[in-house]
This record gives structure tokens, C-alpha cells and sequence, in this order.
């Protein structure tokens, strides 16, 4: 059982894969954390209170209390997990233990995104109901371990059952214990065009935050946070990892406290959250989801991946082989016309590409980027026969017909605006700020997401649309709904994101066998809460192949291959003006989902053909590369080389990828050694040598690297 309650001890162990997670409930019923680490079995641990505070000292005892669900007031002195401003003004909340319950599976969190089980084996729910009997606040702790992996996915839900409004200052959906402080942190932080740099940290006193304030999850910092071993790599030592299942402004901080203990937590930005839960009302937390490896930054790495292809990705798309495309973006930006959109499709159908992305500047009078946001309606000048005529004869191409959209964006110089200049997020009174000369819609507003569902959707069931390719292209200001009362104002965040979800819910469920890939300039957003609702995400605007090892590697940390789109641009690239070869760009674009962005009609012959042969490598590849276990092997932010590879699930193939930045005179051949293989079976690798498993994985093997950005792809299989 994935969940083991010890009555003698008063302690309950979440156990799965190699992890456990223990909880205990003390004789004062408050909820206490014990343990979570390598797995142990049910009766491994008990409460040892002298463990913390066995000693005299000026801190109260119960401001060292491993609380699993921290709260103000009443002693303990870090940020709450569930801060709550009371009627009276004060923020004291006193949660006990009311009750217990373990069920099979896992239930899902209404209105929000959440890693699912498909059957009630595969994980075990264990909810605590804790009540602050002074205000009648109840908390539900959710517990939920997945029996493969041992990941525990957590949420709080909260109710009002007092008489009183409570005002909710904070939420965080995790805040874990530890009983030591001496890790290093890692988080992923970036820019637009630079997202999701690997960056190590020693933990020390005192408190390391990552957060968004910006309405989206963003470019600046990914939504997730580990705590490794010092001595931890991608091989071995123990990882701990947080990550937040949600899309907007967020928190995450590893707190040491005087003590050297350590709090890894998680949840809604407190900064640019507050919630009135009035009397009957309630109210969930997003859900954390926490990954425990005794394996390394790999091991973290690959149970993320899986669990978020197989149990946070949905639908049609998610276990099936995502199409080749093409997308017309970096090609012609706005200046198309349907002839030049067919003249590139028919070079795209003639090397075997399988789907055609018009990008933005189809709707509306948009030729560029300053107007008709909110406008979904086809511009004739450059579509004469509407998207239909376009997309029948992509359809007799043989190619699937895939649109952009930015639906949750108003330009103030749309129809859309003149009518409904309410309707963006704004402060009466005060400038809407402009950014790409665009404002924000806002969400919160029921009125607002139908609109969008109703227009996307109208488009989507008339249009012969296959594949969405779903922008957001600024981050939000004046956040604050012309539509709440005073009080409830700092509440529009987190409500324009449950609008969302609810749009994307709505628009994902009724288009069930259209391709959704979400993006915000670039990869602003890629996290896992829109991954629940779309399979993949555009990692970067950034698609020069050098750049792209640290974008894919980075990325990698969380995200499965199958999540990010990847593609083959024109070079000079547009963002580094680097020129690299074909091949370079199309063995780094081939690990995700693969497409070209550039005009084939100026490809030469020659190049024709090597691209066609790069589509039919991919096609060769992609089962590999999506389903396959994925291993960091050499990391681009530390030298001049990367390296990665695909191991099929039964292990009997690999695809080794390795890449070479600048060419070094007189050096020896670089050599790699490989993981995840099966040590007794011979490999054949395509250029004709042979290996032992055992000798790939001890003494590796060289890979011929030569000139500046060279590549080398080398599928091996097992004899
Ligand atoms: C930002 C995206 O990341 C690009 O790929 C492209 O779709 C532009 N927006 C279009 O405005």
C-alpha cells in the first residue's frame, strides 16, 4: 500500500518508487512532518520531539516545529503556508487535525490543472481535514503518492464554515521541513530568448526566493526549485524537487532558519495574492508536485518526465507521434499572401512534412504588431478566400493546417477595443500601460472568456484546423478587474487564471483531435499547468541551434522532449545573426517536437534535399525521442560541448546526440560515456561499430566531432 498508517506511532508513510514521505499527527493534533527521502518502510520513523528542541533556548518551542502546513501567530515565524487575515484583524490561525481519510487514486482539483491517475492503482490519496476551530477555517491537506515513482502531488483547500469573512493573505500548495539546511539550490532562470538556465546556489541562513509577479508564469524564472546533496551531479546523490502546477504569478523559496533547518516551498505569489472567502466559500491551492531522487539531477529529471507525458499531458496528442511542420513566422512574419503561404507548403509537402503553421498576421488588418488583437476575423487582403480556401488546399497538399491565435490580448486599435474598452484589465483613471502595443483582457470576467471561446471556437469549427498554436505576448499590469469590489481587487490574478483554464478546458475538450501548443513569447509559459491543457509548448524565440542546447538541456531539467517545440530557422539566425549548418540545426531540433520556421521556397536544391532527408530522419526517430528515457550526458553551460540521448523503454536502442560549439586544434576525439543501457547486450551503432552495453556504459565511446557547430546523431541497436 503507497499509503502505511502506523497507529502505535501516529505516523502515516507515503511510499513509492524509491521515496517515502512521512507525516505525523502529535498528542496536541497539530500536523507534523517527519521525513522525505529514500524509501522506509512504515515503521522506520516516530515523533522524537527532543530531535528539535531538546535544548534551552531563547525560540519558543513551536517556532521549530517541522509544521507541514505552517500558519501565523501562534509561534512560528516563517511565511505561511495558509496565511489568513481574520474579522478581527489579526492574522493568529491555530490548525489541528480534525480528521483523516486514505483513498484509492487520485481526485481531481475542479478548475484548475492537476497530474492525474488513470486507474486507482497507480496512486493513493491521503487528505487530512484540519480546523481552526476560533474561525471556522477548515483546510483540507491533500496527499497524493503515485505508487510507480513515489511523487507526491499536494494541494490545500480551504473553507470558510465560520460566521465571518476571512481574508486569505497567503497560499502556498507545499511547504516541506527538513532537518538539515546543507544542500545546494537549482532553479531555471532566463530571460525572453535566454529561458530556463541551469543555476546552482549554495543553501545558506536566511531565505532564497524565486517568483513571478508577472501574471504568467515567465521568462525570469521557471515555477520549480531542488535541493540537491552537495555532492549531488547528474548521475548520483540525492535531489529533492518542487514544482508548481500553474501558469501565473507564483513562489518558490528554500528557507534556512537559525537552526540550519531548511523549508522548501511553493505556491501563489503572496506579493500580488489575496482572496475574500466569505462565509460557505472555498477555495484550492494549485497543486505541487514533489520528486524525490536518489539518482541524481537525471533521476529527478526522468520521474518528471514521465509523470508529466503520461499523467499531466492529455488527450488525443499525448501518446501519439506529433506531426513535422512548418511554420511561416521567421519565413515572412506578416508579409504573406496566400500564394506565398502555397508556394512554401508545396516544397513542405514535397519533402514530407506533415503540417503548415500559419503564424501570426492573418486576422484582421494586421501587418504588424500593432493592431487587431481581439479581431478573429480572416483579413481578405491577404487571405482572399478566407481561411478555408486556404486550409482545403493545404489539405490536398497532404498537409495539416495549423493557426496562431493570442485570444486572452486586446490592441487598442481593434474593433474589438472601440467596443468593449472595458474589457482590458485597467485602473480607472490611471494609463493602461502598453506593452507591443497590446493590453491585457481580462479573464476574470465571464463575459470575457466566453467571448474568446465563442470566437477561437467559431474559427476552429469552420476553418479546417488541426493544430493551434496558442500566444501570449506581454505580462500583466494594472492587474487589478474593473469589475471586483475594493476588497476582492487583489484577487484578479489567480482569477484570470482559473478564467483561463477554464477557457482552455472549455476550447481543448470540444476540439478533442486539434494539436494545441502554447507559447508566450517564446517560452514565457512553460510550465506545467499548460501542459495539462496542451502537449507542448515553443521553448524559446531564440532558435539558433548553439542557443538551443542550453534552452533544450535547461528545459530538460523538468520537461519531457515530447513538451517542447523545437525548429530549424534560416541563418543568419534572427536573434544572434550565428550562422551554423543545416545539419547542426536540424540534430538539435530533432530531440523535440521537430519543425522548420523559414521560406523553403529559398532553400536551394541541395538543401531541398538534405531537409527532405532530415524529415524522414525525424519521422525514423520520433517514437524514440518522445518515448524514450532521457539522459543529460554533457552539459553546454559548462564547455564547449553538449550531449544527450534517447533510451528506449525495453533499452535495445539509444540515440546518442552530441554537439560541438567551437572546433579545438589538437585535441582527442570527445568521448562519452553512455546510461540507461542494458550492460549484457551488443550494440550496433550505425556507422558500423559494435559495443558491448557494458563497455558503452564504463568506457564510452568517441564521437567523430570536427569544425566549428558539427553534430553527430548515432542511433545504436542492440543485435
Ligand atoms: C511570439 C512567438 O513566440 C513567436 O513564435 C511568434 O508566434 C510571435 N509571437 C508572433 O507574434
Amino acid at each position: 500500500m503507497p499509503v502505511e498508517y502506523n497507529q502505535q506511532a501516529c505516523t502515516w508513510t507515503l511510499s513509492g518508487g524509491n521515496a517515502s514521505y512521512v507525516l505525523h499527527r502529535d498528542p496536541e493534533n497539530r500536523l507534523l512532518h517527519l521525513y522525505w527521502g529514500p524509501r522506509l518502510p512504515g515503521n522506520a520513523l516516530s515523533w522524537q520531539p527532543e530531535d528539535y528542541c531538546s535544548f534551552a533556548s531563547f525560540d519558543l518551542p513551536v517556532s521549530i516545529l517541522p509544521f507541514e502546513v505552517p500558519v501565523c501567530g501562534s509561534g512560528w515565524h516563517g511565511t505561511p503556508a495558509v496565511g489568513i487575515r481574520n474579522s478581527c484583524g489579526d492574522d493568529v490561525t491555530d490548525l489541528r487535525v480534525l480528521s483523516w481519510e486514505v483513498s484509492p487514486g487520485k481526485p481531481a482539483l475542479p478548475g484548475l490543472p492537476s497530474t492525474y491517475a488513470e486507474e486507482e492503482k497507480e496512486a493513493e490519496t491521503l487528505s487530512f481535514l484540519l480546523e481552526d476551530s476560533l474561525t471556522g477555517l477548515r483546510v483540507t491537506a491533500r496527499f497524493t503518492v503515485f505508487a510507480e515513482s513515489g511523487a507526491v502531488a499536494r494541494s490545500l483547500f480551504l473553507e470558510n464554515h465560520g460566521s465571518a469573512p476571512l481574508t486569505v493573505t497567503s497560499l502556498l500548495s507545499a511547504s516541506v521541513p527538513f532537518w538539515r539546511g546543507d544542500f545546494d539550490i537549482l532553479h531555471l532562470n532566463g530571460a525572453w530568448a535566454r529561458e530556463r538556465r541551469i543555476v546552482r546556489t549554495p543553501a545558506c541562513q536566511g531565505e532564497f526566493r524565486i517568483q513571478s509577479a508577472r501574471g504568467a508564469s515567465g521568462h525570469e524564472e521557471n515555477p520549480f526549485l531542488a535541493l540537491c546533496d552537495r555532492n549531488a551531479d547528474e548521475f548520483s546523490g540525492s535531489v529533492w524537487g518542487i514544482s508548481l502546477v500553474y501558469s501565473g504569478s507564483f513562489t518558490a523559496s528554500c528557507r534556512v532558519d537559525n537552526f540550519g533547518h531548511a523549508r522548501l516551498s511553493a505556491g501563489l505569489n503572496p506579493d500580488v495574492f489575496s482572496w475574500q472567502l466569505d462565509p460557505g466559500e472555498s477555495l484550492s491551492s494549485p497543486e505541487a508536485v514533489l520528486v524525490y531522487s536518489a539518482e541524481g539531477l537525471n533521476g529527478l529529471s526522468q520521474q518528471y518526465h514521465r509523470l508529466y507525458r503520461t499523467r499531466l499531458a492529455r488527450g488525443f496528442w499525448r501518446d501519439r507521434p506529433r506531426p513535422v511542420l512548418i511554420n511561416n513566422w521567421e519565413g515572412t512574419y506578416f508579409d504573406f499572401t496566400e500564394d506565398r503561404l502555397v508556394a512554401i507548403a508545396e516544397k513542405a509537402a514535397e519533402i514530407g512534412i506533415e503540417l503548415f503553421v500559419l503564424d501570426d498576421g492573418w486576422f484582421g488588418k494586421r501587418n504588424a504588431d500593432n493592431c487587431s488583437l481581439g479581431d478573429w476575423v480572416v483579413n481578405r487582403d491577404k487571405l482572399p478566400g478566407g481561411l478555408s480556401s486556404l486550409s482545403g488546399k493545404l489539405h490536398a497538399l497532404g498537409l495539416q493546417f495549423g493557426l496562431w491565435f493570442e485570444p486572452e490580448m486586446v490592441s487598442p486599435d481593434s474593433d474589438l477595443y472601440r467596443a468593449h474598452p472595458d474589457w482590458c484589465l485597467h485602473v480607472d483613471g490611471r494609463p493602461r500601460t502598453e506593452a507591443r502595443q497590446q493590453l491585457i483582457l481580462d479573464l476574470s470576467r465571464p463575459e470575457v472568456q466566453d467571448y474568446i471561446i465563442a470566437s477561437v471556437s467559431g474559427i476552429l469549427s469552420s476553418s479546417g484546423v488541426d493544430y493551434v498554436k496558442w500566444d501570449m505576448n506581454r505580462n500583466m499590469t494594472e492587474a487589478f478587474s474593473s469589475v471586483l469590489p475594493p476588497e476582492r481587487k487583489k484577487e484578479t490574478q489567480h482569477r484570470y487564471m482559473l478564467g483561463l483554464y477554464r477557457v482552455l478546458e472549455s476550447i481543448t475538450s470540444a476540439f478533442p483531435q486539434i494539436l494545441f501548443e502554447s507559447c508566450s513569447g517564446g517560452g514565457g509559459r512553460f510550465d506545467p499547468g499548460m501542459l495539462y491543457y496542451m502537449p507542448q509548448t515553443w521553448i524559446s524565440d531564440d532558435t539558433d541551434a548553439v542557443e538551443r542546447l542550453k534552452l533544450q538541456y535547461g528545459t530538460s531539467v523538468v520537461y519531457p522532449a515530447s513538451s517542447m517545440g523545437a525548429h530549424v530557422s534560416a541563418v543568419p539566425n534572427h536573434q544572434t545573426g550565428r550562422i551554423t549548418c543545416l545539419k547542426m540545426r536540424g540534430d538539435v531540433a530533432l530531440s523535440g517536437n521537430f519543425g522548420f520556421e523559414l521560406d523553403l521556397t529559398k532553400f536551394t536544391p541541395e538543401e531541398l534535399a538534405e531537409a527532405g532527408k532530415l524529415v524522414s530522419r525525424v519521422k525514423q526517430l520520433r517514437n524514440l525521442t518522445r518515448e524514450g528515457t532521457f539522459w543529460r550526458l554533457l552539459s553546454p553551460f559548462e564547455g564547449n560541448a553538449a550531449s544527450w540521448s534517447f533510451v528506449s523503454p525495453d533499452r535495445r536502442e539509444v540515440l546518442l546526440c552530441a554537439y560541438q560549439v567551437l572546433s579545438v586544434p589538437n585535441t582527442a576525439p570527445l568521448r562519452i560515456r553512455l546510461r540507461g543501457l542494458d550492460p549484457n547486450l551488443w550494440y550496433q551503432a550505425e556507422d558500423g561499430r559494435r559495443f558491448l552495453g557494458a563497455a558503452l556504459l564504463c568506457q564510452g565511446i568517441t564521437v567523430p566531432l570536427r569544425g566549428d557547430f558539427s553534430s553527430c546523431v548515432l542511433l545504436l541497436k542492440a543485435e
